[in-house]
């Protein structure tokens, strides 16, 4: 971290509670947030549900409290978006507002040696700012998407649904289009149109912070002012702050690294879904026959439960492995940031989950981008026609010829090296954002100053 660094043990600027969604892409961020404030002197104590827990071996220095959320096993298992976020709302806010009923009452000489300052909430658990509210703590929302993200979410009540598959530019939202839009595509509708003002509520929050950079959401900002009330602090891309701090919910596959390092500069194209999205067996074998017949280096990473209907790699054609031999590399799961920082890797096709496209950007690395559901289309818009490191597979149906096509382009032709390229120069402005001076290195003093004040 390029801030000035308080000694472990200073904690004087009293506490922060995070209560970070139960997810990989956003328990990541939180954690990534708290090990910023906690080096800057804060202490940190994670309030989470009782699934998927953070581990906290990883972070050794926060307390972390679990709260009852009674989610059914059925949901959790079967990933069940809606009840889980309607579960969390309506379960959590007694336990947590008890818990820091509790946690307040004491004083520092009872056995704690700091107040709480504030709460910092994901903007899915936006139970946890009416729980600080009925206690008068401040809040502070953290938005794990960007400014793009957040103005398309806002833009879909005002639009008719009959407009929502269409390609018609957004109004005021520059290069998006409507079939851009965030719609959830699993269960859109009465679930969707009722979160949306849920998630963008400000009325009992403080402040807004933002896992995002100013360098990459200029065509937004003025539209995103227009429309925040108040304060706003874009710090991202955090991992950079704070690159030990990951609680991965598998274990990553470092074989990989060792397989990278055989390979030549800006060669291997890496293959990763994140940690959610799963595709149908068709689109999968689509892919495997597209990496095959591209003759490109590839790591892939096939997440168990990617392909609908196969446990893990049953539904490689046959012959594949032999016919790829060393030229591919199939993991579970990857230590992501390490494989996107190494230099024989030349592209990332993503899914474009906002992690996954900030962390490909902050390493200079171009993209094919096949977008999924909700934030992931707005992404992978931007990564291809605001940003221009990106190559947008569009169609719904999308067959081999079209992949490998996709592949050549970014990882042999021309178009690839100029948005190689672009993407470099995106590295080198994300740089200078976190270093002294630089936009999120100053909007993260402004957030400290903002907490301790
Ligand atoms: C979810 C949503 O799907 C996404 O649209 C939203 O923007 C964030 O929440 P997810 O699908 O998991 O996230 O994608 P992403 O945001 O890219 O996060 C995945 C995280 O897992 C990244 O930080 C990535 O580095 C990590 N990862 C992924 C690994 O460490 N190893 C892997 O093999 C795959």
């Amino acid at each position: 971290m390029m801030m000035k660094k308080k000694q472990d043990g200073e904690q004087t600027r009293g506490g922060v509670v995070l209560v970070p969604f139960p997810s990989q892409g956003r328990i990541n961020p939180m954690l990534q947030l708290g090990t910023i404030l906690y080096s800057q002197g804060f202490s940190i104590t994670v309030v989470h549900p009782q699934f998927n827990c953070p581990d906290p071996s990883t972070h050794p220095h926060f307390t972390f409290e679990s709260i009852d959320d009674g989610i059914p096993e059925e949901d959790i298992s079967s990933w069940n978006i809606w009840n889980i976020i309607w579960g969390l709302n309506d379960n959590c806010e007694k336990p947590l507002k008890e818990w820091l009923d509790r946690r307040s009452s004491k004083m520092p000489d009872h056995g704690h040696q700091w107040r709480i300052t504030c709460v910092i909430y994901d903007d899915l658990m936006y139970f946890a700012s009416a729980a600080a509210s009925h206690l008068k703590l401040p809040s502070i929302v953290l938005r794990t998407n960007s400014f793009a993200t957040f103005l398309a979410r806002a833009a879909i009540p005002l639009i008719k649904p009959q407009k929502y598959m269409t390609g018609d530019p957004v109004p005021n939202l520059q290069s998006l289009r409507f079939k851009d839009l965030p719609v959830a595509k699993v269960g859109l509708t009465e679930d969707f149109l009722r979160l949306i003002p849920l998630m963008i509520d400000t009325r009992t929050t403080s402040a807004v912070i933002w896992n995002t950079i100013e360098c990459l959401e200029k065509p937004f900002l003025t539209e995103l002012q227009k429309q925040c009330q108040v304060p706003s602090f874009p710090i991202g891309p955090m991992h950079k702050f704070a690159p030990d701090s990951t609680s991965n919910l598998a274990n990553a596959d470092t074989g990989c690294i060792t397989w990278l390092d055989k390979q030549t500069d800006n060669s291997v194209l890496y293959v990763s879904y994140g940690s959610q999205v799963c595709i149908d067996e068709e689109e999968a074998t689509e892919m495997a026959f597209a990496l095959a017949n591209s003759e490109q280096p590839f790591l892939w990473v096939l997440r168990p439960g990617l392909v609908i209907g196969s446990k893990w790699n049953e539904f490689l054609p046959e012959g594949f492995t032999q016919s790829v031999g060393e030229r591919g590399y199939i993991a579970k799961w990857a230590p992501q940031k390490q494989v996107l920082a190494h230099p024989a890797v030349g592209g990332f096709w993503s899914h474009c989950g906002w992690n996954s496209t900030l962390e490909s950007a902050s390493e200079g690395v171009p993209m094919i981008c096949r977008p999924i559901s909700g934030d992931q289309r707005v992404n992978a818009r931007c990564a291809s026609h605001v940003w221009a490191i990106g190559l947008q597979l569009d169609n719904e149906l999308l067959n081999r010829k079209e992949m490998e096509s996709a592949v050549r382009k970014l990882m042999v032709d021309e178009q690839g090296k100029e948005m190689r390229q672009m993407a470099k120069l995106f590295k080198e402005k994300i740089q200078v954002s976190i270093t002294q001076g630089g936009s999120s290195y100053n909007s993260l003093n402004d957030l400290v100053n903002f907490i301790s004040s």
